[in-house]
């Protein structure tokens, strides 16, 4: 049996396969809705149930969280009943189902914002990823009620997504949102208990939501972290970072850790090739006991294969290739055997 197609049990949760479908944002919500339109888009990629597990994309936890103005809600219990419709679609079609949880922060679109946006610091900065844009944006620092009250709607939506059905949630740590721009020192300016002034009080925003969510889920509901363990960037996190926290995250209690880049986003600006965050994962892996998710670049079983084989990771997350045909999945692992 191939690498892909050996099954992995995460508690008691058992997937079939080694292969994940990452969480990509549709903007197909309206007013933050899960409709028909989405219902139909996760029913399309996940048909026959190839995909061992499936992450569906970020949703605000929050409403002035949102990054852009068609991202789906989990913010409040009305949205419960369109969630369900998904995670019933997707274990209908034979595969596993995490919702990510999301606050974007001083990422936050500015265009549904009744006001300043929240993240570290009062700031006039923005830092994004997507065009490397620092035009000034309105940014209140964040007080010490404001990230508990943060944390609690992180709670109610991870218990949203256990009412929902589904078999985890995901706490979005990467790609210079909220809690990544916390953990980087090019955007935590704080000087408190949160800030900059070591990687403990960097992470300290995440543990406290990894333990509050947990106490309010219960042990046998997964905890996944997207976590933007390295910025890829002059100053920015490093990879000695990210092998401290992720030892810490898993103390607090995440069963999964799904490796991207943080303020750099999903891709990396110096190298290119598949598995392109294949040396911070492999790293972590060797830290920590959970499994750990490599994403980033890959489009065909030889480099899955090879990833596995190669302990850089426990499983593989295959996110452009699969959303330009949602055939991929059956076909590799087909003919993988
Ligand atoms: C259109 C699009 C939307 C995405 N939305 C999300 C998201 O909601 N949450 C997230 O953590 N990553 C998101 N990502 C990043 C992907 O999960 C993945 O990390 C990235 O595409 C790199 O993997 P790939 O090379 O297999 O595509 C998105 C990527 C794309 C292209």
């Amino acid at each position: 049996m191939s690498y892909l197609n050996t099954p992995i049990t995460i508690k008691n949760l058992e997937i079939k396969n080694r292969l994940v479908l990452p969480p990509i944002a549709t903007e197909r919500s309206k007013k933050g809705t899960a409709g028909t339109a989405l219902c139909q888009y996760y029913d399309h990629m996940t048909h026959g149930g190839h995909v061992g597990l499936v992450y569906i994309e970020h949703c605000y936890i929050r409403s002035d969280g949102k990054a852009s103005p068609n991202q789906v809600s989990a913010a409040e219990d009305s949205m419960v009943h369109g969630l369900k419709n998904i995670a019933d679609i997707v274990h209908r079609n034979g595969s596993r189902v995490i919702l990510q949880l999301s606050h974007a922060g001083a990422m936050a679109d500015p265009s549904t914002l009744d006001g300043p946006a929240i993240s570290t610091v009062d700031a006039d900065w923005r830092w994004s990823f997507w065009k490397l844009k620092k035009e000034p944006a309105n940014v209140k620092g964040m007080t010490q009620a404001d990230i508990e009250d943060i944390i609690q709607c992180y709670v109610d939506a991870a218990k949203r997504a256990k009412a929902a059905g589904y078999d985890g949630c995901e706490i979005h740590g990467a790609h210079g949102f909220l809690l990544n721009q916390f953990y980087s020192p090019l955007t935590n300016l704080r000087r408190d208990k949160y800030g900059r002034n070591d990687l403990a009080s960097r992470i300290r925003f995440h543990l406290e939501t990894i333990l509050a969510v947990r106490e309010a889920v219960g042990d046998d509901f997964i905890i996944s972290l997207r976590f933007g363990a390295k910025d890829y960037i002059p100053a920015g996190s490093s990879l000695k970072d990210a092998v401290f926290a992720s030892r810490a995250f898993e103390q607090a209690g995440v069963d999964l850790i799904s490796v991207s880049g943080g303020m750099c986003g999903f891709t990396r600006p110096d190298y290119k090739g598949p598995g392109y965050f294949s040396d911070t994962a492999a790293a972590i892996k060797q830290a920590v006991s959970v499994p750990v998710i490599l994403t980033g670049g890959i489009t065909d079983s030889i480099e899955a294969e090879y990833f596995l084989r190669e302990h850089k990771a426990d499983m593989i997350g295959v996110a452009r290739a699969m959303m330009k045909d949602p055939g991929w999945a059956g076909k590799t692992l087909s003919e993988l055997g």
